[in-house]
């Protein structure tokens, strides 16, 4: 987030973003199964609230989730909780993955950036220092796994500024009903997309809340995740277009990489 809300915002906006990721993004089995496969300790950096590190932990994995939101940490402690997952199996850290050193750092089987958080690493020198982060972390023949977005033409035409209503949903946390709309900004100059998420919260008869997260998301091609992962020391093994690992192509909507420390 590009501003530092105070915590009564922050945790509205953690809540709220559990909400907007109620449409599963599909990306769940990918990482059980390189969890299985790697057969150690996972450690995923970006965590935010725990959507993927909390059935990972389920799964019967040993899970690190790193975040640097404390609002998005404090969420991921509590729904863990009542998720039960047993409090050994999954420890949330609140740090900037940027230059991140944990005392395990080398000794992880599986480590991963999901859904576009690599991002939110605003410079291309961010996003590399993430892959620094991912590699330091891994033991030797650990599986690292990386996946963004690809926008396409149609998609950057669309982000000259306009306000649009993305959804209303009832929150299962409140049962109030919001509405979110945003707008997005391209930068051709630096490769950019300003976001800003607009989300109001109303119930009959009274004043309507409001909450408002700006972002800042770097695009970066498949060649550059490559390259990044190479920079950091790591193999690449598969460049996939989607979560079935289904190769990459033209019109692929997505990135997925999945290296291996040597
Ligand atoms: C898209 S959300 C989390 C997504 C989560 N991995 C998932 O798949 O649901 C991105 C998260 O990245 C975190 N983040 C952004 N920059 C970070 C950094 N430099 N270090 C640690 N966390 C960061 C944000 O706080 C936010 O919680």
């Amino acid at each position: 987030m590009l501003d530092r809300p105070e915590p009564a915002t922050a945790a509205a906006l953690a809540r709220l973003y559990d909400l907007d990721l109620q449409d599963d993004p599909g990306d769940l089995d990918l990482y059980l199964a390189l969890a299985d496969r790697a057969d150690g300790s996972v450690l995923e950096l970006a965590a935010g609230t725990g959507r993927l590190a909390l059935p990972l932990a389920l799964a019967g994995h040993q899970v690190t989730a790193v975040d640097m939101d404390p609002a998005m940490v404090a969420r991921g402690r509590t729904r863990a909780e009542e998720a039960g997952v047993p409090p050994d199996r999954l420890a949330f850290v609140e740090a900037d993955l940027l230059g991140l050193q944990l005392p395990d750092a080398g000794r992880f089987a599986f480590a991963f950036i999901a859904l576009n958080s690599i991002m939110l690493l605003a410079s291309r020198d961010a996003q590399r220092g993430a892959f620094r982060t991912l590699a330091a972390h891994l033991a030797p023949g650990g599986l690292a796994a990386v996946d963004a977005w690809l926008p396409d033409a149609d998609d950057l035409a669309r982000f000259d500024g306009r306000i649009m209503l993305e959804w209303p949903l009832t929150d299962p946390d409140t049962g109030a009903v919001v509405t979110k709309a945003g707008s997005a900004q391209h930068d051709a100059a630096t490769n950019t997309v300003n976001l800003s998420a607009i989300y109001e919260e109303g119930r009959q008869g009274e004043p309507a809340r409001r909450w408002v997260r700006h972002d800042r998301l770097r695009l970066v091609s498949a060649d550059e995740l490559a390259a990044f992962a190479e920079d950091a020391g790591l193999r690449v093994e598969i460049m996939a277009g989607g979560y079935d690992l289904s190769p990459i192509g033209p019109g692929s909507e997505r990135a997925v990489l999945i290296a291996e420390r040597p």
